[in-house]
Protein backbone atom coordinates (compact mmCIF):
# COMPACT_ATOMS: atom_id res chain seq x y z
CA UNK A 1 0.00 0.00 0.00
CA UNK A 2 2.75 2.60 0.84
CA UNK A 3 4.53 1.24 -1.87
CA UNK A 4 1.89 2.44 -4.25
CA UNK A 5 1.05 5.73 -2.92
CA UNK A 6 4.94 6.43 -3.17
CA UNK A 7 5.16 5.62 -6.59
CA UNK A 8 2.03 7.90 -7.40
CA UNK A 9 3.67 10.26 -6.04
CA UNK A 10 6.81 9.45 -8.23
CA UNK A 11 4.91 9.75 -10.99
CA UNK A 12 2.67 12.46 -10.72
CA UNK A 13 5.90 14.52 -9.71
CA UNK A 14 7.76 14.00 -13.15
CA UNK A 15 4.67 14.46 -14.86
CA UNK A 16 4.30 17.75 -13.33
CA UNK A 17 8.33 18.41 -13.65
CA UNK A 18 8.01 18.15 -16.68
CA UNK A 19 5.13 19.99 -17.98
CA UNK A 20 7.09 22.83 -16.08
CA UNK A 21 10.15 22.07 -18.62
CA UNK A 22 7.92 21.98 -21.44
CA UNK A 23 6.82 25.54 -20.67
CA UNK A 24 9.85 27.19 -19.51
CA UNK A 25 11.05 26.36 -23.11
CA UNK A 26 7.78 28.36 -24.87
CA UNK A 27 8.17 31.35 -22.26
CA UNK A 28 8.88 34.45 -23.27
CA UNK A 29 9.99 37.62 -21.64
CA UNK A 30 7.14 39.47 -19.64
CA UNK A 31 6.44 42.58 -22.03
CA UNK A 32 7.84 45.96 -21.06
CA UNK A 33 5.09 48.03 -19.23
CA UNK A 34 4.36 51.00 -21.19
CA UNK A 35 2.55 54.42 -20.57
CA UNK A 36 -0.31 54.71 -23.50
CA UNK A 37 -2.56 57.23 -23.77
CA UNK A 38 -5.43 54.54 -24.47
CA UNK A 39 -5.11 52.39 -21.13
CA UNK A 40 -6.87 53.24 -18.17
CA UNK A 41 -10.57 53.91 -17.91
CA UNK A 42 -10.43 57.48 -19.45
CA UNK A 43 -7.74 56.80 -21.92
CA UNK A 44 -7.97 57.99 -25.03
CA UNK A 45 -6.41 58.00 -28.48
CA UNK A 46 -3.57 60.70 -29.48
CA UNK A 47 -4.59 61.88 -33.30
CA UNK A 48 -1.16 62.82 -33.96
CA UNK A 49 0.53 59.56 -32.84
CA UNK A 50 -2.06 57.39 -34.81
CA UNK A 51 -1.70 59.37 -37.97
CA UNK A 52 2.25 58.68 -37.47
CA UNK A 53 1.78 55.40 -36.32
CA UNK A 54 -0.51 54.77 -39.26
CA UNK A 55 2.37 56.12 -41.66
CA UNK A 56 4.94 53.76 -40.34
CA UNK A 57 2.26 51.26 -40.88
CA UNK A 58 1.75 51.97 -44.57
CA UNK A 59 5.57 52.26 -44.76
CA UNK A 60 6.91 49.54 -43.40
CA UNK A 61 4.38 46.57 -42.04
CA UNK A 62 1.74 46.93 -45.08
CA UNK A 63 4.79 44.96 -47.04
CA UNK A 64 4.37 42.32 -45.29
CA UNK A 65 1.08 42.29 -43.27
CA UNK A 66 -2.84 42.64 -44.43
CA UNK A 67 -5.08 44.59 -42.16
CA UNK A 68 -8.55 43.14 -43.40
CA UNK A 69 -10.82 44.76 -40.99
CA UNK A 70 -9.99 48.59 -42.17
CA UNK A 71 -11.45 50.45 -44.64
CA UNK A 72 -10.02 53.83 -45.79
CA UNK A 73 -12.62 55.65 -44.51
CA UNK A 74 -12.16 54.23 -41.05
CA UNK A 75 -9.38 56.45 -41.55
CA UNK A 76 -11.76 59.51 -40.27
CA UNK A 77 -11.12 58.74 -36.86
CA UNK A 78 -7.88 59.60 -37.03
CA UNK A 79 -8.34 62.93 -37.87
CA UNK A 80 -7.86 62.83 -41.93
CA UNK A 81 -10.24 64.92 -43.75
CA UNK A 82 -12.33 63.24 -46.82
CA UNK A 83 -10.31 64.58 -49.58
CA UNK A 84 -6.95 63.24 -47.98
CA UNK A 85 -8.68 59.70 -47.43
CA UNK A 86 -9.68 59.76 -51.09
CA UNK A 87 -6.02 60.28 -51.50
CA UNK A 88 -4.70 57.75 -49.44
CA UNK A 89 -6.97 55.12 -51.02
CA UNK A 90 -5.86 56.28 -54.56
CA UNK A 91 -2.40 55.41 -53.98
CA UNK A 92 -3.99 51.53 -53.65
CA UNK A 93 -4.76 49.66 -56.47
CA UNK A 94 -7.54 46.77 -55.69
CA UNK A 95 -9.22 43.99 -57.47
CA UNK A 96 -12.64 44.70 -58.92
CA UNK A 97 -15.04 42.93 -61.62
CA UNK A 98 -16.35 41.22 -63.04
CA UNK A 99 -16.94 43.36 -65.74
CA UNK A 100 -19.50 43.43 -68.44
CA UNK A 101 -17.34 40.90 -70.27
CA UNK A 102 -17.02 38.40 -67.27
CA UNK A 103 -13.33 39.92 -66.34
CA UNK A 104 -11.86 41.02 -63.57
CA UNK A 105 -9.82 44.32 -63.19
CA UNK A 106 -7.98 46.30 -61.06
CA UNK A 107 -8.59 49.98 -60.37
CA UNK A 108 -7.27 52.74 -57.56
CA UNK A 109 -9.32 51.88 -54.06
CA UNK A 110 -11.85 54.07 -52.76
CA UNK A 111 -13.02 55.23 -49.29
CA UNK A 112 -15.03 51.87 -48.97
CA UNK A 113 -12.75 49.73 -49.81
CA UNK A 114 -10.36 47.83 -47.50
CA UNK A 115 -6.52 47.82 -47.15
CA UNK A 116 -5.70 45.59 -49.68
CA UNK A 117 -3.67 42.52 -48.86
CA UNK A 118 0.17 42.38 -49.87
CA UNK A 119 0.02 39.13 -51.48
CA UNK A 120 -2.46 37.26 -53.19
CA UNK A 121 -2.83 34.59 -50.86
CA UNK A 122 -1.47 33.02 -48.14
CA UNK A 123 0.96 30.50 -50.13
CA UNK A 124 2.69 33.50 -52.18
CA UNK A 125 2.50 35.17 -48.50
CA UNK A 126 4.75 32.13 -47.12
CA UNK A 127 6.75 31.67 -50.29
CA UNK A 128 8.02 35.47 -49.67
CA UNK A 129 8.71 34.84 -45.87
CA UNK A 130 10.74 31.74 -45.75
CA UNK A 131 7.84 29.76 -44.93
CA UNK A 132 6.50 32.25 -42.14
CA UNK A 133 2.94 33.36 -42.56
CA UNK A 134 2.82 37.27 -41.74
CA UNK A 135 -0.50 37.46 -39.35
CA UNK A 136 -2.81 40.23 -40.48
CA UNK A 137 -2.61 43.06 -38.10
CA UNK A 138 -6.47 44.21 -37.59
CA UNK A 139 -6.94 42.24 -34.36
CA UNK A 140 -3.06 41.35 -33.45
CA UNK A 141 -3.12 43.75 -29.87
CA UNK A 142 -6.48 42.00 -28.78
CA UNK A 143 -4.95 38.87 -30.60
CA UNK A 144 -2.08 38.39 -27.96
CA UNK A 145 -2.02 38.83 -24.23
CA UNK A 146 -1.03 42.14 -23.05
CA UNK A 147 -1.02 43.20 -26.72
CA UNK A 148 0.27 46.88 -26.94
CA UNK A 149 2.74 45.95 -24.74
CA UNK A 150 3.74 42.99 -26.19
CA UNK A 151 3.91 44.08 -29.83
CA UNK A 152 5.77 47.13 -28.60
CA UNK A 153 8.36 45.14 -26.83
CA UNK A 154 8.75 42.94 -30.02
CA UNK A 155 9.53 45.53 -32.01
CA UNK A 156 11.92 46.67 -29.70
CA UNK A 157 13.08 43.71 -28.12
CA UNK A 158 15.44 42.33 -31.25
CA UNK A 159 18.65 40.98 -29.89
CA UNK A 160 21.94 39.26 -30.68
CA UNK A 161 21.00 35.27 -30.23
CA UNK A 162 22.67 33.83 -26.86
CA UNK A 163 24.95 30.80 -27.37
CA UNK A 164 22.62 28.18 -26.27
CA UNK A 165 19.79 29.33 -29.37
CA UNK A 166 20.68 27.90 -32.53
CA UNK A 167 19.26 30.00 -35.44
CA UNK A 168 19.02 28.42 -38.77
CA UNK A 169 18.62 31.29 -41.22
CA UNK A 170 15.48 33.56 -41.69
CA UNK A 171 15.01 33.18 -38.15
CA UNK A 172 15.87 35.84 -35.47
CA UNK A 173 16.12 36.15 -32.04
CA UNK A 174 13.49 37.71 -30.12
CA UNK A 175 12.92 36.95 -26.09
CA UNK A 176 9.37 38.53 -26.51
CA UNK A 177 8.61 36.23 -28.91
CA UNK A 178 7.37 32.59 -27.38
CA UNK A 179 9.92 30.36 -27.85
CA UNK A 180 12.49 32.82 -28.47
CA UNK A 181 12.81 32.54 -32.28
CA UNK A 182 11.22 34.77 -34.90
CA UNK A 183 10.66 34.88 -38.75
CA UNK A 184 10.23 39.00 -39.18
CA UNK A 185 13.89 40.40 -39.18
CA UNK A 186 13.68 43.93 -37.26
CA UNK A 187 11.36 46.04 -38.88
CA UNK A 188 12.16 48.90 -37.70
CA UNK A 189 15.18 51.36 -37.50
CA UNK A 190 16.31 54.98 -36.96
CA UNK A 191 15.36 57.63 -39.62
CA UNK A 192 13.91 55.31 -42.20
CA UNK A 193 10.32 56.81 -41.94
CA UNK A 194 9.91 60.71 -42.18
CA UNK A 195 7.53 62.40 -39.73
CA UNK A 196 6.20 66.17 -41.07
CA UNK A 197 6.07 67.31 -36.96
CA UNK A 198 9.30 67.23 -34.75
CA UNK A 199 8.47 64.22 -33.28
CA UNK A 200 11.87 62.08 -33.29
CA UNK A 201 12.30 59.29 -35.94
CA UNK A 202 13.88 56.96 -34.01
CA UNK A 203 13.33 52.61 -33.96
CA UNK A 204 11.67 53.70 -30.40
CA UNK A 205 9.52 56.22 -31.48
CA UNK A 206 7.98 54.39 -34.47
CA UNK A 207 7.17 51.33 -32.75
CA UNK A 208 4.85 53.35 -29.65
CA UNK A 209 3.11 55.42 -32.65
CA UNK A 210 2.21 51.98 -34.99
CA UNK A 211 1.38 50.47 -31.46
CA UNK A 212 -1.12 53.32 -31.02
CA UNK A 213 -2.46 52.74 -34.52
CA UNK A 214 -2.80 49.22 -34.51
CA UNK A 215 -4.70 49.18 -31.06
CA UNK A 216 -6.83 51.60 -32.94
CA UNK A 217 -7.49 49.06 -35.55
CA UNK A 218 -7.96 46.10 -33.26
CA UNK A 219 -10.55 48.95 -31.07
CA UNK A 220 -11.38 51.64 -32.85
CA UNK A 221 -14.50 51.79 -30.50
CA UNK A 222 -12.47 52.22 -27.50
CA UNK A 223 -13.09 55.86 -26.65
CA UNK A 224 -17.30 55.62 -27.22
CA UNK A 225 -16.85 52.28 -24.97
CA UNK A 226 -15.05 54.38 -22.07
CA UNK A 227 -17.49 57.18 -21.87
CA UNK A 228 -19.94 55.28 -21.94
CA UNK A 229 -18.56 53.27 -19.04
CA UNK A 230 -17.90 56.82 -16.84
CA UNK A 231 -21.43 57.62 -17.99
CA UNK A 232 -23.09 54.69 -16.35
CA UNK A 233 -21.12 55.08 -13.20
CA UNK A 234 -22.28 59.17 -12.65
CA UNK A 235 -25.72 58.25 -13.31
CA UNK A 236 -25.58 55.11 -11.29
CA UNK A 237 -23.92 57.43 -8.30
CA UNK A 238 -26.53 59.88 -8.58
CA UNK A 239 -29.02 57.11 -8.40
CA UNK A 240 -27.59 55.64 -5.79
CA UNK A 241 -28.21 58.76 -3.61
CA UNK A 242 -31.74 59.22 -4.41
CA UNK A 243 -32.58 55.63 -3.88
CA UNK A 244 -31.05 56.23 -0.47
CA UNK A 245 -33.30 59.39 -0.10
CA UNK A 246 -35.86 57.57 -0.74
CA UNK A 247 -35.07 54.73 1.60
CA UNK A 248 -34.93 56.81 4.68
CA UNK A 249 -37.98 58.65 3.84
CA UNK A 250 -39.92 55.38 3.71
CA UNK A 251 -38.43 53.84 6.75
CA UNK A 252 -38.78 56.93 8.35
CA UNK A 253 -41.34 56.21 10.97
CA UNK A 254 -40.13 52.47 11.75
CA UNK A 255 -37.86 52.27 14.72
C1 LIG B 1 9.56 41.67 -44.51
C2 LIG B 1 8.26 41.30 -44.03
C3 LIG B 1 7.74 41.91 -42.74
C4 LIG B 1 7.67 43.24 -42.39
C5 LIG B 1 8.12 44.46 -43.18
C6 LIG B 1 7.01 43.26 -41.09
N1 LIG B 1 6.71 41.99 -40.67
FE1 LIG B 1 5.80 41.47 -38.97
N2 LIG B 1 5.97 39.50 -39.43
C7 LIG B 1 6.52 39.01 -40.59
C8 LIG B 1 6.51 37.56 -40.55
C9 LIG B 1 7.03 36.63 -41.64
C10 LIG B 1 5.92 37.19 -39.31
C11 LIG B 1 5.70 35.79 -38.74
C12 LIG B 1 6.84 35.50 -37.79
C13 LIG B 1 6.83 34.12 -37.20
O1 LIG B 1 5.77 33.50 -37.14
O2 LIG B 1 7.91 33.68 -36.77
C14 LIG B 1 5.58 38.45 -38.64
C15 LIG B 1 4.98 38.51 -37.39
C16 LIG B 1 4.59 39.67 -36.79
C17 LIG B 1 3.85 39.75 -35.54
C18 LIG B 1 3.31 38.57 -34.75
C19 LIG B 1 4.26 38.00 -33.76
C20 LIG B 1 3.54 36.92 -33.01
O3 LIG B 1 3.29 37.08 -31.81
O4 LIG B 1 3.17 35.91 -33.63
C21 LIG B 1 3.63 41.08 -35.27
C22 LIG B 1 2.91 41.67 -34.08
C23 LIG B 1 4.25 41.82 -36.34
N3 LIG B 1 4.82 40.95 -37.24
C24 LIG B 1 4.22 43.20 -36.42
C25 LIG B 1 4.83 43.92 -37.44
C26 LIG B 1 4.82 45.37 -37.49
C27 LIG B 1 4.12 46.28 -36.50
C28 LIG B 1 5.54 45.72 -38.59
C29 LIG B 1 5.85 47.11 -39.08
C30 LIG B 1 6.55 47.97 -38.16
C31 LIG B 1 5.97 44.49 -39.24
N4 LIG B 1 5.52 43.43 -38.51
C32 LIG B 1 6.73 44.42 -40.40
C33 LIG B 1 7.02 39.75 -41.65
C34 LIG B 1 7.15 41.12 -41.65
Amino acid sequence: MKNSILSILVVACAVIGSVQVASAAGDAKTPRQMDWSFSGPFGTYDKAALQRGFLVFKSVCASCHSLDLIAFRNLEALGYEEGQIKNIAAEYTVMDGPNDEGDMFERPARPSDYFPSPFANTAAAKYANNGAYPPDLSLITKARKDGANYVYSLLTGYKDAPEYVQLMSGQHYNPYMAGGVIAMAAPLSDDQVAYEDETPTTADQYAKDVVQFLNWAAEPEMEARKRMGVKVLFFLSIFALVMYGVKRKIWHDVH
